[in-house]
């Protein structure tokens, strides 16, 4: 027997929010909404054009027990940290960075002519995980494949596989598909998806109704989750429909979270605090070298 399509079970339009030194985006998804997104545990979206919205930006911040997720679509972010990374991630680029055991880092937008956009996505590290060593993953735009369908869409992977084609990003512990799919006007869509994860999409242009659900369509700026099942389908509006398509293996575990350190114990984030205010809360380091 085969899965029955996935419908929609919960929508979520975003809610603005000021993040970092004073960055405004919309965040889709927080610890608000926890466990339902399980092993996902935010989604921002940034985009503006004007400066005045980002120049702000993330200084010098901790990260601990999560992997953050950021994909560029318009514009240039700075970024250091202390494993040494450093650099800019511009238009169509990946940073899939695993804060493990801690990482400090800075994220800076870059002051651009129109649109600076893009997504970060928090993704959960099972326990056993969270104090690991920290790993970094910096993808340019062209080391991301695109597949073209019989249908007209386009479908970059950058995480998991579609069809025959595998992203770049492998060894992830909730074992991610992370897609960003066009589909022309009227253009339609199915992936088959594991029956035990969960799956989301945000629309980042047009709109398109999914299989399975009412038959509003779901619009730029909306997040859906979608309920157990099998294939997600979509039909795009007449203007088209691009969104991400994120799905990953629930963890199941407790989540302890404070700000941007995300534990499984409230012991484990007071550890987290004491090491910051001590200066031992980087365990693994390299020095940073200036590009
Ligand atoms: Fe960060």
């Amino acid at each position: 027997m085969t899965d029955p399509v996935r419908s929609i079970e919960h929508r979520f339009p975003g809610v603005p929010t000021l993040e970092g030194a004073g960055v405004r985006l919309r965040r889709s998804f927080s610890n608000n909404e926890v466990p339902l997104f399980d092993p996902f545990l935010l989604l921002d979206r940034f985009g503006s054009s004007n400066p005045a919205d980002y120049l702000a930006g993330f200084p010098w911040h901790p990260h601990r027990g999560i992997e953050t997720v950021t994909y560029v679509l318009d514009g240039r972010v700075a970024h250091g940290d202390t494993l040494g990374n450093s650099g800019v991630i511009g238009a169509g680029d990946v940073q899939w960075m695993n804060s493990g055991s801690g990482i400090i880092h800075q994220e800076m937008p870059q002051r651009t002519e129109g649109s600076m956009s893009g997504f970060q996505l928090w993704v959960n590290l099972p326990a056993k995980e969270k104090m690991s060593v920290p790993a970094y993953r910096g993808l340019s735009a062209g080391e991301i494949p695109e597949v073209p369908t019989e249908l007209g869409a386009r479908v970059k992977v950058v995480a998991g596989t579609f069809g025959t084609v595998e992203g770049p990003v492998r060894g992830i512990p909730v074992d991610p598909t992370y897609l960003d799919v066009r589909l022309p006007p009227g253009g339609e869509f199915e992936l088959p998806t594991h029956p035990g994860h969960t799956v989301f999409s945000h629309t980042i242009e047009g709109s398109g109704v999914f299989a399975g659900s009412d038959e509003r369509p779901v619009a730029a700026g909306e997040t859906a989750l979608f309920g157990a099942g099998g294939p997600v389908r979509v039909r795009a509006s007449p203007a088209g429909h691009r969104f991400l398509l994120v799905s990953g293996r629930p963890l199941h575990e407790p989540v302890a979270w404070y700000g941007p350190i995300v534990m499984n114990t409230q012991a484990e984030l007071r550890d987290a605090v004491r090491e910051l205010d001590h200066g031992d809360f980087i365990k693994h380091r390299r020095p940073i070298v200036e590009e």
